[in-house]
Order: C-alpha cells, then structure tokens, then sequence
C-alpha cells in the first residue's frame, strides 16, 4: 500500500478520511477572500445570507475577517434533488428582514451539483434585491449540473466527499478544524488506525 502520514487518518462513522485542506491553508485563503470582498462592496451594508448548517463555521471565520460593515440571517435549506433533474428547495429558516434593494452575499460551504443554489437563488430575486452574488468555501467543478457559480470561492477540489470545517458526514464531522477527505473504498489502512 501507499506510504501515508497516520497522523492525518481519522474515522468518521464507517469510514477513514485523509487530512485535505489544513486550518492554516483555509485561513489564509479566508483573508485574500475577505480583501476581495471588502474591495467590491465599499460602502455598500451588504447582507449575508448563510446557510445552514454547513457553512456556519466558514461563515464565522470569513465575516471576522471582514473591515466592511456587514449584517447577516441564517437560513435553513432541504434539498430534495434525488428523484428529478430539476431539483427542488424549501426553505425551513426563512429570512426575516426584507432584502428589497439590499446587496445581498449567499454563503455556502460547497457547490456539488449546484442544484441547490440554482433552486434557491431565483426565490432570493423575488425580494428585489439590488444584487445577489454567491460565496462559496467549495466547488466541485466537475460535478456541476447547472448554470450557477460561485461569485468568491475559497478551492477548486475533485469529486471527493470532504468532510470538517462545517462539512458533515451523515451528521458527524462537523467541528473538525480541518478539512479531510475521503479514503476510497479498497484502499488498505491498519487495524491499528
Ligand atoms: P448541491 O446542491 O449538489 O450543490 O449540494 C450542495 C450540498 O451538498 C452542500 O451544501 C452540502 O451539504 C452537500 N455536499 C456536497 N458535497 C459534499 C461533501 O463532499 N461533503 C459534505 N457535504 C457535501
Ligand atoms: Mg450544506
């Protein structure tokens, strides 16, 4: 078997993940993030909408880093993209200040297939807002299903269940400070782990 660093194995649940994206490497990517946003909206209150719950620990980290004067809402989404193409949404926190002519930020944590955003993002134009732009801390590019994209995104990753920083596995994971991902199934690790 390959030779790995078995300080970097964890196990969640049923399976072992691998350390991807150290705290140090996230935080520095955060700060040239949180420059490029306070550069684009100079003046402009914008509002953070984060979604729940992945990217609250992402959304922490990155709006800390902010100088601009920001406010934000969580909101809950519920994907129920499994049997149509299509994809559908309901929103289960709603958001409970009028965005009408504000400039709103949508926080994710990851762009797989994009199904959610691209479900989600045409009920937020219903408010009217002035803008609406996307930051997400992960994209899958190749996994994209649909016409959305990430306006600020942290990394570009393959198609590997990641887990930490936010990002769960069937509910656990979550308040890994890094991130890890997934050993492929055949790969051999020691009892011992
Ligand atoms: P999308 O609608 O396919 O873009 O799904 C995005 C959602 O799927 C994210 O907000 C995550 O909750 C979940 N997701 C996608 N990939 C991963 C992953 O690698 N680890 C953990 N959650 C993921
Ligand atoms: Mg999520």
């Amino acid at each position: 078997m390959q030779s790995a660093n078995y300080h970097h194995i964890i196990k969640v649940h049923d399976r072992y993940f691998t350390l991807y994206i150290d705290r140090e490497t996230i935080h520095a990517r955060l700060t040239e993030m949180a420059r490029n946003i306070d550069a684009d909206y100079a003046g402009l209150n914008p509002k953070f909408l984060v979604v729940l719950n992945g990217s609250f620990i992402f959304a922490a980290d990155l709006l800390r880093l902010l100088r601009l004067d920001a406010d934000l809402s969580f909101i809950k989404l519920s994907s129920y993209a499994g049997t149509t193409t299509t994809g559908h949404v309901s929103m289960q926190l709603g958001i409970n200040e009028p965005l009408k002519d504000r400039h709103v930020i949508v926080v994710e944590d990851i762009i797989d297939t994009g199904l959610t955003l691209h479900s989600f993002v045409p009920i937020l134009w219903e408010q009217e807002p002035a803008s609406v732009k996307v930051v997400s801390l992960l994209v899958k590019p190749t996994a994209l299903r649909c016409d959305v994209r990430a306006d600020y995104h942290g990394f570009d990753i393959p198609e590997h269940f990641v887990v930490g920083y936010g990002l769960d596995y069937d509910g656990r994971g979550r308040n890994l400070e890094d991130i890890f991902r997934v050993v492929p199934d055949g790969f051999d690790l020691p009892d011992a782990v």
